[in-house]
Parts: C-alpha cells; sequence; structure tokens
C-alpha cells in the first residue's frame, strides 16, 4: 500500500529543493523504455518527469539500435537504465556510429550492476554522468540515490548506489541480532520516512516481519556504507549462496563474469552440494563468435576471488531469463538445476 503522501513525498526527496539528488529541468528530454508499471519507471521517470515538466519519449520495446537512432533524434539527456539495457550498450559494436553526446545522465537501478560494467559504459557515454540508484516497491520507492545527479553533483565511487535521499533515516544492522553496524560493515540496509508503504495489502503478517515498530522498514537487502556516506548493495539476503559458513553474494561474480569480452551475459545461482550445502554454479552466454570454454570460465574466477567463491560449475545457454524490469530471475535457473543438470 503506497499512500498519495508516500509518493509525493518520494518525488519530493529526489527531484524538489535548491540541489536535489536527481537534478531534472524543464529542458530535458527523459528516456522512457521502462514499463511503466514498474516502481521505478512510475516514480523516478514519469512521475519526477512531470514534477518538473520536463518532456517524456516513451519507446514501447527495447531494441539496442533503435534505442541509439532515438537517442540521436530527440538528443534524450537523461537516461534512465536498467543493468540489461547498459550491458547491450557496452558490448554493442554499432552503438559508437551513433552521437550519444546529448546525454547528461545515465541511472541505472533495480538490479545491482557492478564497478565492471559501470566502467565499461563509462568508456562508451565519456560525456554523461553515470551511476545508480536504489529502490523497492515496499520503500516507496527511492532509498538511496547517486549524487552525480546532484544540480552541484559530487564524484562518485564506481559500484556505489548512492546516499540516502533527504527527510529520511537509514541504518545497517546485523541481520540475526538486529544490532546497527558500523561503516564498512555489511548488513540488512533498514530506511524509516514518510515515503515507505503503509504495508501489504491484507496481509499483517508479512507487514509485521517488514516494518518494525519502530517504523523501520527491513529492505532484505545486505550492503554497507562507506566513510563518505555512501552505500553499496552488496546482494539480496535470500540471494546469498551459503557456501559451508561463507555467503557467496551471486552478483558480485556475475560482475566479474561480464567484464570478460569473450561473455556477454551471465547469472550465479546455487547448486546443491553434499560437502559444502551449496556451491556457486554460472550460466553463461557467450560473446558472439567466443568459444571461451567452462576450465577458461572458471580459472578467470578464481584468479580473483578466496577460494568459496570460485564457481563450480558452468553450464552454456543462449539467454539468461530476466524479468522486464531487468533482474535476473535465479528462480528458473535454479528450478533447472533442480529438474536435472543441464548439458
Ligand atoms: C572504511 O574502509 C575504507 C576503505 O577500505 C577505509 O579507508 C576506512 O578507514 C574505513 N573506515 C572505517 C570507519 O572503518
Ligand atoms: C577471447 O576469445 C578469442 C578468440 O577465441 C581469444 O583469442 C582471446 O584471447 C579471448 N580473450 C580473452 C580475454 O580470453
Ligand atoms: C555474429 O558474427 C557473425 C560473423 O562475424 C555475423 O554474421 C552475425 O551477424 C553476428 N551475430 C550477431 C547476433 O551479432
Amino acid at each position: 500500500m503506497l499512500t498519495h503522501k508516500g509518493l509525493v513525498t518520494s518525488v519530493a526527496q529526489q527531484v524538489d529543493g535548491e540541489n536535489p539528488n536527481l537534478y531534472f529541468h524543464k529542458e530535458d528530454v527523459i528516456f522512457c523504455v521502462l514499463p511503466l508499471f514498474h516502481i521505478y519507471s512510475l516514480n523516478s521517470v514519469l512521475l519526477c518527469g512531470l514534477r518538473v515538466g520536463a518532456a517524456i519519449l516513451i519507446m514501447q520495446k527495447f531494441e539496442i539500435i533503435s534505442l541509439a537512432e532515438l537517442v540521436q533524434k530527440h538528443k534524450v539527456t537523461i537516461a534512465p537504465f536498467v543493468p540489461p539495457i547498459v550491458l547491450a550498450i557496452a558490448k554493442s559494436p554499432d552503438v559508437g556510429k551513433y552521437d550519444f553526446s546529448s546525454i547528461r545522465t545515465v541511472l541505472s537501478g533495480a538490479a545491482p550492476m557492478g564497478k565492471e560494467l559501470e566502467d565499461a559504459v563509462r568508456a562508451k557515454i565519456p560525456n554523461a554522468k553515470l551511476g545508480q540508484g536504489y529502490g523497492m516497491t515496499e520503500a516507496g520507492p527511492v532509498l538511496a540515490m547517486c549524487l552525480a545527479f546532484a544540480k552541484e553533483p559530487f564524484e562518485i565511487k564506481s559500484g556505489a548506489c548512492g546516499t540516502v535521499v533527504r527527510n529520511a533515516e537509514m541504518k545497517i544492522v546485523d541481520p540475526d541480532t538486529g544490532i546497527s553496524l558500523p561503516r564498512n560493515q555489511s548488513g540488512e540496509i533498514c530506511i524509516r520516512g514518510a515515503q515507505i508503504m503503509k504495508g501489504y495489502l491484507n496481509d499483517p503478517e508479512a507487514t509485521e516481519r517488514t516494518i518494525d515498530k519502530e517504523g523501520w522498514l527491513h529492505t532484505g537487502d545486505i550492503g554497507y556504507i562507506d566513510d563518505d556516506d555512501e552505500l553499496f548493495i552488496v546482494d539480496r539476503l535470500k540471494e546469498l549462496i551459503k557456501y559451508k559458513g561463507f555467503q557467496v553474494a551471486p552478483a558480485e561474480l556475475e560482475a566479474m563474469l561480464i567484464a570478460h569480452p569473450n561473455i556477454s551475459d551471465s547469472a550465479v545461482v546455487p547448486m546443491k552440494d553434499e560437502a559444502a550445502g551449496e556451491v556457486p554454479v554460472a550460466f553463461i552466454v557467450r560473446s558472439n563468435g567466443s568459444k571461451i570454454t567452462e576450465e577458461e570460465i572458471k580459472q578467470y574466477i578464481s584468479k580473483q576471488v578466496v577460494f568459496y567463491k570460485r564457481i563450480n560449475r558452468v553450464f552454456f545457454s543462449d539467454s539468461i531469463p530476466k524479468a522486464p524490469s531487468g533482474k535476473i530471475l535465479r528462480k528458473d535457473l535454479r528450478a533447472k538445476l533442480a529438474a536435472g543438470v543441464p548439458n
């Protein structure tokens, strides 16, 4: 249940005021390719865009070349994307033929984007400020927004997803004990403010599990805040792979995998293992023409991670199943594994 007050608060937290976190103005042309039934597009693109009187350019279905043509023709200034679109831009050999110099801001949200992918797209659209926002429907939706998008932008770190929105409180807690954690320590991200949901419709128990008595919304996301107040997401609490006592974040391994030139997309999921409980395995889409092998992929990861994060098996695939918002449908891949190891 998102209230009128909550949505208005969220829009104000993003675009209102002297130096808004998300600086949109009425001469902007905001690209809208993400589905409007998704809260990211509805709130940060449509509502925030209308609030400032910007033009909103709607593309019905994502296709990389048509997107490039539209950006060039309409001189798009704000490009709200999700990681699969950013990935397509970073990997497309044709994008370089189009003029993207009008783009001032590239936002990415809805799913985590690793440092490697951020750096790759920064090289393709050098004039734009690139950064991430962090939201979830229950939080109204925006929790943090990258300060590179502010009217007077700040330098930001690759991989960060911004600082907490104004007029809201954030804390990181130990997911088992609920105790607040200091800077640099990963735990569950919690937020409090007028923008968060009233609760889940007709589900008081789920509401009670999510919003505690003090009004903190427990996101189920694991992250940490550094000395500069920047928030880094590690992964969804329930997505973490549990190798013996160790936790492995799939998003971290996926970011390394897609940084490889011979890999065009990837997804990491847990596979049951007698000795370890769970081990990370990867579904890989090879780049066009690439013949990269399972062994090469395993070695490439082993060189960069501690032992328990090593990829145990590799399954080659034509595509990675994703929701329209860009989130990897890991449950589909887990179901595939449960039905028998694919060839
Ligand atoms: C947090 O981590 C950074 C980078 O490793 C380090 O420079 C800083 O001192 C740490 N801060 C605290 C409070 O531990
Ligand atoms: C990618 O594949 C090509 C052709 O198979 C190979 O020559 C190249 O070394 C590979 N790149 C990396 C970084 O492994
Ligand atoms: C892959 O590469 C081949 C040969 O270089 C080319 O004919 C084909 O169109 C490419 N396919 C895609 C999907 O880019």
